[in-house]
C-alpha cells in the first residue's frame, strides 16, 4: 500500500489531527492522534484547515469551441488551484452540449487530464435556441445529471413545463438562468441609480424574479428537482423563502461576485464588471448573504466565465458578460463569512462541497472527512495573504473582478482521490 500522511491538519478548522491516505485506493485509511511518520510520503500541514474537496455546480470551461479562452485542461488547473475536485461545466459551448456523445467527450477529457472531475451539463433546448427539447432521457443515460440553457433563460413557459416533466421522469436537475429576455434587451447593468447616472441600459430585478416565481409554481405543480442559477436579488431571496416554506423542491446558488461586489464598481466603466445577471445593490448582496447563512440559498457556485481581453477590455456595452471565479471563490467566501465570524469552516464545507454534491447526488464528493471516505481534500491556510492578479491565474483567461484585491485565505494543496492535483509550493 502506498501511503501519504497529512500530519498536523485541522479538519473543518477544528482540533488538530493526522490523516493517512491510501493513495492506490484513493481513500482515507486512518485518522489518528499520532503523526503517521512512516508513511511513504509525509507532509507536515502546519495546523492548516482541511476541507472536503470543493464542488462547483456552475462553471464555463469553453471547450468545445472557444479553447482560446479556456479548455477542460486549463479550467481543471484553475479548479484544482481553487480547491475544487468536481465542477459542472455548462452547455453553452460551440457546439452546444445537446447530445450524449458531446457530453461523454467532455467527461472523458476531464478524466484523461485527471485534475478534477468535470461533469457535463446538458442543454435543455437543442442548440440553446429555446425551441425543441433535447433528448434529456438519452443524455441522462450517458451520465448527465443536470440540464441547463444557462447563458440563456428557458423563457417559453410551455417548453419549461415539458422540460420539468422530462427532468422529473429521468430524475435529473433542471438549472434555470432566470432572465425574462423581453425585459433585458440591450441591458448591460442593474437597473437603478448607478445605471441611470452612467447612462447604461438597465436590467430590472423583476426580469429575474418573474421567472423565479413562475418556475416555483411550475415546480409545485409538476414536480422535479429545480435549481436556480446565480440568484441575484433581494426579491428572489423572498421568493425562494416562500417556495421552500411551501415545501416546493427548489434549490439555489449564489456567486461569490454577487455576494461581494455591487454596481458601485461600474464607476469606471470597466468591462471586467459586466456579468449576467448584473452586479446589484448593497441590499441585494446583504439579502443573499443572509439567505446563504439561513439555508434559503443552498450553495455557492462560481459561474466561472472566462473571456479573452478582446472581449473584456472594450467599451462596457460591448464587453462580454462573465468573470473568472474558480481561483478566488474560497478566499471570497472566507472574507465574507469566516473572517468576520458570521460562519465557520463547517459552513464553508457545507455550501461549497456537501450541499452541491447532495443536490447533484455525487456519491464520492462532498463526503465527510472520515476513514473509508474518498480522499478528495483541500488544505487551506487561513492566514496567508495574497493578492489576486488576472495574469497569475491558472485559467487561460485573466478577467478576474478582484484584480489587486488582497485576500487572507489561500489554497495550499488539493487532492483528488488521494492524488495531489495542486501544490502551492510548486505553483
Ligand atoms: O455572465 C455570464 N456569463 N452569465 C451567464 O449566464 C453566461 C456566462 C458566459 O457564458 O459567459
Ligand atoms: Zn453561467
Amino acid at each position: 500500500m502506498t501511503t501519504l500522511a497529512l500530519n498536523n491538519v485541522r479538519p473543518y478548522g477544528e482540533d488538530v489531527t493526522n490523516i493517512l491516505i491510501d493513495v492506490a485506493d484513493g481513500v482515507i485509511d486512518s485518522i489518528g492522534e499520532n503523526p503517521f511518520d512512516d508513511a511513504d510520503e509525509v507532509m507536515d500541514c502546519g495546523g492548516n484547515v482541511l476541507l472536503p474537496g470543493l464542488v462547483d455546480m456552475h462553471v464555463h470551461l469553453r471547450e468545445p469551441g472557444r479553447e482560446d479562452t479556456e479548455t477542460i485542461a486549463t479550467g481543471s488547473d484553475a479548479a484544482a488551484k481553487g480547491g475544487f475536485t468536481a465542477v459542472f461545466t455548462m452547455a453553452n459551448t460551440s457546439p452546444v452540449i445537446d447530445q450524449p456523445f458531446l457530453a461523454e467527450a467532455v467527461w472523458a477529457k476531464g478524466q484523461e487530464y485527471g485534475k478534477c472531475d468535470v461533469y457535463p451539463v446538458g442543454s435543455i433546448s437543442q442548440g440553446l435556441k429555446g425551441e425543441q427539447l433535447t433528448e434529456i432521457g438519452l443524455m441522462s443515460r450517458s451520465g448527465v445529471r443536470m440540464f441547463s440553457d444557462d447563458g440563456k433563460c428557458v423563457n417559453d413557459p410551455q417548453l419549461m413545463r415539458r422540460a420539468i416533466e422530462y427532468a422529473k421522469a429521468h430524475d435529473v436537475v433542471l438549472a434555470q438562468h432566470a432572465e425574462d429576455h423581453r425585459m433585458t434587451e440591450g441591458s448591460v447593468a442593474h437597473e437603478g441609480e448607478q445605471a441611470a447616472r452612467l447612462g447604461l441600459r438597465g436590467w430590472p430585478r423583476v426580469a429575474e424574479e418573474s421567472i423565479v416565481a413562475r418556475d416555483a409554481i411550475m415546480t409545485r405543480d409538476y414536480g422535479g428537482r429545480y435549481h436556480l442559477c446565480h440568484a441575484s436579488t433581494e426579491g428572489t431571496v423572498e421568493l425562494l423563502r416562500f417556495a421552500k416554506n411551501q415545501g416546493i423542491d427548489v434549490t439555489a446558488e449564489v456567486t461569490p461576485h454577487h455576494l461581494m461586489l455591487t454596481d458601485e464598481k461600474l464607476d469606471t466603466y470597466d468591462g471586467l464588471f459586466r456579468v449576467n445577471p448584473p452586479l446589484r445593490e448593497a441590499r441585494d448582496a446583504e439579502a443573499l448573504k443572509q439567505a446563504l447563512l439561513d439555508g434559503t440559498v443552498d450553495v455557492v457556485a462560481t459561474d466561472h466565465a472566462p473571456h479573452g481581453s478582446e472581449d473584456k477590455c472594450v467599451e462596457f456595452e460591448n464587453a462580454k458578460p462573465g468573470m473568472l471565479g474558480l481561483e478566488t471563490s474560497l478566499a471570497v467566501v472566507h472574507r465574507i463569512f469566516v473572517e468576520p465570524g458570521l460562519a465557520d469552516w463547517r459552513f464553508v464545507a457545507k455550501v461549497m462541497s456537501e450541499r452541491p454534491a447532495e443536490i447533484l447526488r455525487l456519491k464520492d464528493q462532498g463526503r465527510p472527512i472520515n476513514v473509508g471516505e474518498p480522499a478528495n481534500l483541500v488544505l487551506v491556510d487561513p492566514q496567508s495573504p495574497w493578492t489576486a492578479h488576472g495574469d497569475e491565474m491558472a485559467s487561460k483567461a485573466s478577467n478576474t473582478p478582484y484584480e489587486g484585491i488582497e485576500f487572507s485565505a489561500r489554497v495550499v494543496g488539493t487532492w483528488l482521490r488521494g492524488t495531489q492535483t495542486y501544490d502551492a509550493k510548486k505553483a
